[in-house]
């Protein structure tokens, strides 16, 4: 392999392309945000409060959802869903090595196994096909991961679960406002978790997740859960947790949720032009599924030589993200489980290939021009 390292050198003199841009999504609304952060400030109510009650209306609402219950992260978020769904230690829970591995976390926090099925290969969320084998009697929950800001079949996953008792939830945590068939995110299983950590299509500035459901049992054991599981004031029903979401991040939030929408559009609008600029590249492309909204949290695409190519971009100015390099079923937090390599083949091949391209919606149509231009530039190169 040879990378032409002529004839390029403008490019990398050009201001760098960055991944992720927060600081130019601030800066539009900067106004709004400093008057809802004045507002909390001056209420001197910190955590909880009616700045983070709104959020759970607007987010509910906006989701499609009876109840939301803002927390502290998306990773307390799960594990708040897998507890009131009932999972317990030495149960096992069916979920995806292809995915940030707070999904896992959960899964052990409450004692519970992770049992793996591989990912579709065009999708890169749950095969479908694989989970009814891996059901057994200790099975309690079933756990896609709407990847990318893509959501998992959840027709068949819904399907299985009725069938065999089993509650389907949601880590929706890179997918607000994705949809499944005119349905929103989240909303499908028995509760849907979402992450807003500041990277997130609806991102905080700081730490903060959600869940939505439509349970109102579910809800209320959630709300009291995540508050050191207070029934009333200093009387504690069980173990509980502090999970609360404060309420800078609830007034943050609810400004946010009214850019989601716009913001969404413009994500759809850069990855539509993704595809159609880098058709003809010998690269595998992500896709949007007929009967699925992608919300593009991310734009991930695949080709064997990626390190050298993510090097070569980065000589260029371009900077790209990595999601994710290791699969869970091989992190050494994980090894207890005995799966090597070639367990999740394709969950390993888009570990090994995949890197991601700057998708924001601030990003210029000049900005990412000179993404795919780059990339011309560098895979025209790569033997
Ligand atoms: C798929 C997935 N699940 C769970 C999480 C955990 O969310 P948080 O970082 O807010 O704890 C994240 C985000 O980082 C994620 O991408």
């Amino acid at each position: 392999m040879k990378i032409a390292t002529n004839g390029v050198r403008t490019l990398a003199k050009e201001t760098p392309v960055p991944f992720l841009d927060l600081k130019s999504q601030y800066t539009g609304i900067r106004d709004e945000i400093l008057d809802a952060l004045r507002d909390v400030a001056d209420s001197g109510t910190y955590i909880l409060g009616p700045r983070v009650a709104d959020f759970e209306e607007a987010f509910a609402a906006r989701a499609g959802a009876r109840h939301c219950i803002g927390v502290n992260s998306g990773t307390s978020a799960i594990h708040l869903a897998l507890i009131c769904s009932g999972v317990q230690a030495g149960d096992e829970v069916i979920t995806v090595p292809m995915t940030f591995v707070a999904t896992t976390w959960a899964i052990s926090y409450v004692g519970a196994s992770p049992v793996f099925v591989d990912v579709d290969p065009v999708t890169y969320t749950m095969d479908v096909e694989q989970v009814e084998r891996k059901i057994t009697r200790r099975t309690k929950a079933i756990l896609p991961v709407h990847l990318y800001g893509q959501s998992a079949d959840m027709g068949p996953l819904l399907e299985l679960g009725r069938k065999h008792g089993i509650p389907v939830i949601e880590d929706a945590a890179q997918a607000h406002g994705a949809r499944y068939r005119d349905q929103g995110s989240g909303t499908l299983g028995l509760c849907g978790c979402f992450s807003f950590y500041p990277g997130k299509n609806l991102g905080a500035y700081g730490e903060a997740g959600a869940i939505v459901t439509d349970d109102s049992q579910l809800a209320d054991r959630m709300k009291a859960l995540r508050d050191h599981a207070q029934s009333r004031r200093y009387h504690h029903s069980e173990i509980g947790f502090n999970y609360r979401m404060d309420a800078f991040q609830g007034a943050i939030l609810g400004v946010k949720l009214r850019h989601l929408e716009a913001w969404t559009e413009s994500r759809r609008r850069l990855a539509q032009r993704y595809l159609e600029g880098l058709e003809d590249f010998p690269l595998a492309l992500p896709s949007e599924a007929e009967d699925r909204r992608h919300v593009w949290h991310l734009f991930v695409v695949l080709h064997p030589q990626r390190d050298l190519i993510r090097r070569e971009l980065e000589a260029r100015g371009i900077q790209t993200g990595l999601h994710y390099p290791v699969p869970v079923h091989r992190q050494e937090a994980y090894a207890h489980l005995n799966l090597g390599q070639g367990a999740f083949p394709v969950s390993e091949k888009i570990a090994a290939e995949c890197f991601s391209l700057p998708l924001f919606p601030e990003l210029t149509e000049p900005q990412q021009d000179r993404v795919i231009l780059a990339l011309q530039d560098v895979l025209g190169e790569v033997r």
